[in-house]
């Protein structure tokens, strides 16, 4: 397949899935985030009360909502316009947030150093240009402001990854290929009319990236389910064998 990498051919990819997208998500975010990002980047966050935050490719802007009921004035840009229209639908007109159209890859609307806290759930792996971004980030914090950004884990989730199973479908163990490749690929599980594409990156390349852009790294966490949810979603056990995401929290 031709992949068309363009921002227009993928602001459309997420406009023709949004619906599909927003459906899975309550006011918690789809399970994956109820389980495992939302409790990691909360505690990651801490009080967010007056502090200015910028939701960095919001969705169908469920975290905006949960900041703005934290106390925090809140900012939220998508670059899919089908995403900014169900996010202001899903919105009650109480909830000031100022949504916004917009690419992280260039957010040149908003001013330097105008956010205490900027939060990027499970974007930053769609962007092309994602040193631009983290260029973006940088620029917009206030100097000892917080980046938070979740991505699927680079070591574990690349082009070629899966679980090995038995013919009757047992799980025997999580297999990982090409993650030297650095570039996108399809995302099978995702997107129903349309494939949905993602960058890979190795570990060093992100870190790399994010030191040379000027962030120091204040922490990694590797989430894994709590408990609780274990007790809510048992099924979730598998996920002490191997991690999905990882979540980066930079300092300006
Ligand atoms: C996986 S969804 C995550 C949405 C939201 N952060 C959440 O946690 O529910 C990725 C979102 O990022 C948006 N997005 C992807 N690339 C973007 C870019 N360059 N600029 C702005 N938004 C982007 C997509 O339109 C989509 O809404």
């Amino acid at each position: 397949m031709k992949q068309n990498l363009g921002t227009e051919e993928a602001i459309k990819r997420w406009d023709t899935f949004a619906d599909t997208y927003s459906k899975n998500h309550t006011e918690q975010g789809d399970l994956h985030k109820e389980v495992f990002l939302n409790p990691t980047l909360f505690s990651l966050m801490g009080n967010i009360k007056n502090k200015k935050v910028l939701d960095a490719g919001c969705g169908e802007g469920y975290l905006s909502r949960i900041f703005y009921k934290s106390g925090a004035i809140v900012t939220a840009v998508d670059y899919s316009p089908r995403m900014i229209e169900i996010t202001k639908e899903r919105t009650p007109n109480d909830l000031l947030i100022d949504y916004r159209q917009g690419n992280c890859e260039d957010l040149n609307t908003l001013e330097d150093n105008s956010f205490d806290l900027i939060v990027s759930n499970m974007v930053i792996q769609d962007l092309a240009n994602y040193d631009k971004a983290f260029q973006e980030m940088y620029r917009l914090l206030v100097d000892g402001g917080s980046f938070i950004f979740s991505i699927l884990h680079p070591c574990f989730i690349t082009p070629k990854s899966g679980w090995e199973k038995t013919e009757s479908g047992e799980k025997l163990h999580w297999n990982v290929d090409n993650y030297f490749y650095e570039g996108v690929y399809e995302q099978p599980a995702l997107g129903d009319k349309e494939k949905m594409l993602f960058f890979h990156r190795t570990l060093t390349s992100y870190v790399n990236t994010l030191i040379n852009t000027g962030f120091t790294i204040e922490s990694i966490v590797e989430p894994k389910p709590s408990k609780e949810m274990l007790k809510k979603y048992p099924s979730f056990e598998e996920d002490f064998r191997c991690a999905d995401f990882m979540v980066f929290k930079l300092k300006k």
